[in-house]
């Protein structure tokens, strides 16, 4: 019923305040766990969710990105004469062939849904993932495909859901839903105070989102903390078009929370076939002490 999708867009035009010092010179988004940046854990879910349009919504101090998901024959030829194939692989599949990144600017800091709207030149009329590299999630399949599968079974936009404390809605783009028709939306609000809530079904940051999107984020104007949100053109949408609410199965780590980033690295760490055995024995004599 719906189609594939072939579009992802990566806003990584934030500042990551919450991580300074860290991220004072470079992107939050090239924090990495274990040893890929958050970015590339983005990039891989949504290859593997069928994106070969990789768009990515760029700001101030954040070239790395860019460079990251560059060649660098330098770096390669080095490793080639050492003979570090296994190191050489590893950045030369990082872009899969077939696989083409633009980068657009977000010139101003005015919101979610305003770096989703500078994507639309790059996105044209097809339906496309948003994906926020802050959220990672451990899944098989990615939180991606498995959107992709709602979508191509029942079409609309989706959005994934997670249940979170009441207390912490005020973080959270934040759902009602009609349970008996396959959880679509019926109303979706920016991070409303416990006390508001409609729920405390949280949208974390993966989107599968139709076109029309667009036209609504063109002129919804600015909406909570001022800035343009993606929920509110979300809210727009709703009105006209099936947008559903999406349980994934697998766990996210809140890489934008000191706490959320090092519960990442300590379940990515432990579950990587370089470093999990020594790092376990190490977690056992920390917690021993
Ligand atoms: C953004 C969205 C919010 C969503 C969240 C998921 O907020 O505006 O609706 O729930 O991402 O991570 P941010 O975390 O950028 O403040």
């Amino acid at each position: 019923m719906g189609q594939k999708v072939k579009t992802a867009v990566f806003p990584v035009a934030g500042r990551g305040t919450r991580f300074l010092p860290a991220t004072k010179a470079s992107p939050k988004e090239m924090l990495p766990v274990v040893d890929k940046p958050l970015i590339q854990y983005a990039v891989e879910e949504a290859i593997a969710a069928g994106a070969t349009k990789l768009v990515f919504v760029t700001g101030a101090s954040k070239r790395a990105i860019e460079d990251h998901f560059d060649t660098d024959p330098e770096l390669e030829d080095a490793l080639t004469q050492a003979g570090k194939d296994e190191l050489l692989s590893s950045i030369q599949g990082i872009v899969p062939k077939g696989v083409s990144c633009i980068y657009i600017r977000q010139g101003k800091p005015l919101g979610l849904g305003h770096a989703v709207l500078c994507a639309r030149p790059a996105v044209g009329h097809e339906p496309f993932f948003v994906h926020l590299a802050d959220d990672l999630i451990a899944g098989e399949p990615g939180c991606l495909a498995q959107m992709a599968d709602e979508h191509a079974a029942h079409g609309g936009s989706v959005v994934a859901v997670e249940t979170v404390p009441r207390e912490n809605t005020s973080s959270y783009g934040i759902v009602s839903v009609d349970a008996d028709d396959r959880n679509r939306l019926t109303g979706i609000v920016e991070k409303p105070a416990p006390e508001d809530a409609p729920s405390n079904s949280a949208v974390v940051g993966r989107y599968l989102l139709t076109p029309e999107i667009f036209d609504k984020l063109e002129n919804i104007g600015q909406g909570a903390g001022g800035e343009i949100q993606l929920t509110d053109g979300i809210a727009d949408l709703l009105n006209e078009a099936a947008v559903y609410a999406y349980s994934f199965s697998g766990v996210r780590y809140d890489c934008g929370s000191k706490v959320g980033y090092l519960q990442a690295t300590v379940a990515y760490g432990l579950s990587h076939e370089d470093t999990g055995d020594a790092f376990l024995e190490f977690l056992r004599e920390v917690i021993r002490d």
